[in-house]
């Protein structure tokens, strides 16, 4: 990623506007039902519909990861906005369950995508990381510091479940979401967003992960983290449910005043899929239809920080978004933290060219061959390397042992 000054003319800077030119989803095929869950942990169908609203979630399989449901979101996205890989100056994901601490799960998904111009970088913000990391490229794409950037949130939660834990195991599944935005100088796009976090909640919901440490007392202000499973999600489920309900109304609302809009324009709010009476509780809150929320935990579950772009893609199928339509993202959870979004929806849509999908593809398989190739280079050259001065130093000794030197 190089940035420049792009956009910026003598007349003055132009205005560049960030627009979500390309998106798509993916979800692993293995279902489990709540019925499912109930031979896990002492549960019902009954009890998870009527205060979750879900019905079922995915579960990654074996070979999948959050890097390759992120790979898979992306290049649908990319499809979508029919661009090249080698177009992209940044990729973004936001995810609590990376695959490794480092390297991050973006700069396996710019591997995988062959995004050899872009920097990239994972996003932690929890459930509300996808709206912060759209709102990071938005602001460079504005700036005019790069054009394009591809935003994942990518989770495979089922992999930091307590299975054990009813409060927690029923209610999340795994898939991610991608969008591609672009900066262009027609009006619209992202136009407002507010970013929120309050450290002090930091022992609502977590995972405790590598540089946790057992020390006990909060001599330094930090929230108590002891008795927590190591790597496994814990969770006030009433203590997040309050504040979610709280947050959700205030920051959709000062977003919307920043975009110098009102509830009423708004055409769709699209909301973390947490619950269904956290999403009805944010209605009665704003004083609108709980069909003006787009909703499709019933499916999915709360995939974290990839359930807003999943539940986008569908609503964009489904037809729920045309030209010109403010649409609200808002998310909350572990931090904690809270975002909320406005976006005038629609930049004129690119044809879709077969040609350029083949290149793509061609792309991808290149991709693939390209990182075994500079794997099994690395691992030819240690091999040697170890040989050589090992061989060199058995040498030096014979020498030695032969002349009877000291
Ligand atoms: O993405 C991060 C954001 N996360 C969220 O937004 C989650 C927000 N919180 C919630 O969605 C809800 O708090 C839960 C769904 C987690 C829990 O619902 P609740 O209505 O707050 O239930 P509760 O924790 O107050 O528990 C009520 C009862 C308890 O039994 P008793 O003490 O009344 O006998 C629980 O032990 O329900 C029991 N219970 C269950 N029963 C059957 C808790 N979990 C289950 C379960 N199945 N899975």
């Amino acid at each position: 990623m190089v940035t420049n000054n792009r956009g910026v003319s003598p007349a003055g800077p132009a205005r560049i506007y960030a627009h979500i030119v390309g998106w798509g989803m993916a979800v692993p095929d293995q279902i489990m039902t709540n019925d499912d869950l109930a031979l896990l942990v002492d549960t019902t169908d009954e009890w998870i519909t009527q205060r979750t609203g879900i019905k079922q979630r995915r579960i990654a399989g074996e070979t999948e990861t959050t890097a390759t449901l992120g790979l898979k979101a992306a290049r649908r996205a990319l499809d979508v906005a029919d661009i090249m890989p080698e177009t992209i100056d940044m990729v973004v994901v936001a995810t609590s369950t990376p695959d490794h601490i480092f390297p991050s799960t973006a700069s396996l998904i710019q591997a995988g995508l062959a995004a050899n111009r872009a920097g990239a970088f994972d996003l932690s913000a929890a459930c509300s990381g996808w709206v912060y990391a759209v709102q990071m490229a938005a602001q460079a794409i504005q700036s005019g510091a790069i054009k394009t950037a591809v935003v994942i949130g990518a989770e495979t939660m089922s992999r930091v479940l307590d299975w054990q834990d009813r409060g927690t195991c029923i209610l999340f599944g795994d898939g991610a979401g991608a969008v591609v935005l672009q900066g262009s100088p027609n009006p619209g796009g992202v136009l407002s967003a507010v970013l929120r976090s309050d450290g002090t909640g930091g022992d609502v919901l977590g995972i405790p992960s590598v540089g946790t440490i057992d020390y006990v007392g909060d001599d330094v202000g930090l929230p108590e983290l002891n008795g927590h499973k190591f790597s496994k999600m814990h969770m006030n489920g009433g203590e997040t449910f309050k504040f979610a309900t709280r947050v959700i109304g205030e920051s959709v609302t000062q977003a919307l005043e920043m975009a110098n809009l009102t509830i009423r324009d708004v055409k769709l709010i699209i909301p973390h899929q947490a619950n269904l009476r956290i999403i009805n509780a944010a209605a009665r809150s704003l004083k609108v239809d709980e069909g003006l929320f787009m909703c499709n935990l019933d499916k999915y579950g709360n995939t974290s920080a990839a359930s807003i772009p999943i539940a986008l893609v569908e609503a964009v199928e489904q037809g729920r978004l045309k030209q010109g339509d403010p649409v609200v993202f808002v998310g909350f959870g572990g931090g904690l933290t809270w975002a909320s979004m406005v976006v005038r929806w629609g930049a004129p849509m690119p044809e879709a060219g077969a040609f350029k999908k083949q290149r793509r593809a061609l792309t991808y398989s290149w991709a693939r061959f390209r990182s075994r190739f500079a794997r099994w280079t690395r691992q030819f050259n240690q091999t040697v390397n170890r040989v050589r001065p090992e061989q060199g130093r058995i040498e030096r000794l014979r020498h030695r042992i032969d002349r009877k030197l000291p």
